[in-house]
């Protein structure tokens, strides 16, 4: 099968990878890739939201299914614009379409389905600049700390955590009137939910599913869980608190409710379900939904899937998901992410990277997130530069390995935590 891959981070270098092991793939292209998926396959210097020119594409090399990566395309329509199209209609792209990526793209439509299908999550109300004074009114019946959402995309910025019943008032005010653009023209307000956070990740092909490995991701900056949040600075699978009783309530609580309404609603969704929640005093709440796989969260579930992903995904596409294999590693993965130095705030792009070939490959997978290519060598092209994924017997077997890898190699400005899994010991 010809596949083209979208997207150009850690998580589509991980899936460049894990596709690239299966037998039934003849060629991978990735779009637009990075300097690590050009050793998998062929990067192709398209944007990944450049419907046209990838239509184009597939039609000239033939191409068999299209694997989204990131939120933007999906959000912004590729499904729906397959479907519609006759010459391209016939080539499966995973991915829900535009309206089940609205699960991801609004806080207001998601919070909306959860209601309806009752799938449990924070109580809440959305508000916009017309019923402003209704929304302070709101947050004086709710008890600190106060949850403001922009309702939109903001590139993981629109959640606010206020402790200060003014301060979130002010915020809700600024918010409504433009702080992060158009997202937060509508903002959802939450009930505080007090938990340890874990990620769940879900394929489906409209009706059936399956339940990946799970993942935590370590969101802020600093150590300790401190400063200010990332895309995520390392992540970890299996989580130990997910153990099976934890698990069967999220699947029938959770995942078979949302798989449900999805259908229900005649969404079509063939995709993935990341599914962001807190378990509180043994019970999950989903905090978010989003329509891809996490990122670092993929670079430690994949390692950890041993059955053939683009088999998986095959079934996906042919709605035959039920009678697919899922042969899950009972190793822990581990994954350590190297940033720019400055990141998430301004950094600096170019830095050469030295000794990636002194990493001992039998125990790292290094999977690059922001490089790219400079006549010959490897630089650093993004805030998020490497992730130095590892299995282990144990959590500290495997992250050992992740920093031993991370000793090997250096460029200018290089950060990252040293205290990945700090709170799982
Ligand atoms: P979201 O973009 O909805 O995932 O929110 C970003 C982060 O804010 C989450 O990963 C949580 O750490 C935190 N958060 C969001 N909603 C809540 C909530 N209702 N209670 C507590 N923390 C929350
Ligand atoms: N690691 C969180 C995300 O991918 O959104």
């Amino acid at each position: 099968m010809k596949v083209l891959l979208l997207g150009s981070g850690g998580r589509e270098h991980a899936f460049a990878w894990k596709l690239s092991q299966s037998s039934l793939l003849d060629k991978l292209y990735i779009a637009p890739g990075n300097a690590g998926t050009e050793s998998l396959g062929e990067n192709i210097p398209l944007k990944e939201t450049d419907f046209n020119g990838i239509k184009s594409f597939v039609l000239e090399q033939n191409v068999e299914m299209v694997v989204v990566g990131p939120e933007a395309p999906l959000v912004e329509g590729i499904v729906d614009f397959f479907l519609a199209d006759k010459s391209i209609s016939h080539i499966p792209v995973i991915g829900p379409d535009k309206i089940g990526a609205q699960l991801e793209g609004s806080k207001e439509f998601s919070k909306k389905f959860m209601e309806k299908y009752r799938v449990p999550t924070a109580k809440y109300a959305s508000f916009t600049k017309e019923n402003l004074a209704e929304g302070h009114q709101f947050l004086e019946t709710l008890k600190a700390p106060y949850v403001l959402k922009a309702d939109g995309l903001a590139a993981g910025k629109g959640v606010l955590i206020l402790d200060d019943l003014d301060e979130a008032k002010t915020e809700l005010t600024s918010m409504l009137e433009g702080k992060f653009g158009e997202a937060s023209s509508k903002v959802v307000i939450e009930e505080f939910l007090k938990g340890i956070e874990l990620s769940v990740f879900v394929v489906t092909d409209g009706t059936s599913f399956r339940i990946l490995p799970e993942a935590k991701d370590y969101k802020r900056i600093g150590e300790g869980d401190t400063g200010l949040n990332t895309g995520g600075m390392g992540a970890i699978s299996p989580v130990p608190f997910a153990d099976m009783v934890f698990m069967d309530k999220v699947k029938n609580h959770v995942v078979i409710p949302t798989i449900n309404g999805l259908k229900e609603e005649g969404i079509n969704y063939k995709g993935f379900v990341f599914i962001g929640l807190m378990n509180v005093k043994g019970d999950p709440y989903v905090i978010e939904y989003n329509c891809r796989m996490g990122d670092p969260e993929t670079e430690v579930v994949l390692p950890r899937i041993k059955s053939d992903l683009l088999a998986i995904l095959d079934h996906v596409a042919n709605e035959t998901l039920s009678e697919s294999d899922l042969e899950v590693d009972e190793r822990v993965a581990t994954t350590v992410i190297a940033v720019s130095g400055g990141y998430p705030e301004s950094y600096a792009k170019g830095k050469a990277i030295a000794g990636l070939d002194k990493v001992d490959a039998n125990k790292t997978i290094v999977f690059h997130a922001g490089t790219t290519k400079k006549e010959q060598e490897i630089v650093t092209n993004g805030g998020r530069v490497l992730a130095f994924t590892s299995l282990g017997k144990t959590t500290q077997n495997a992250l050992q390995s992740s920093y031993d890898a991370l000793d090997q190699v250096c460029y200018e400005g290089i950060y990252f935590r040293k205290d990945i899994g700090f709170d799982l010991q």
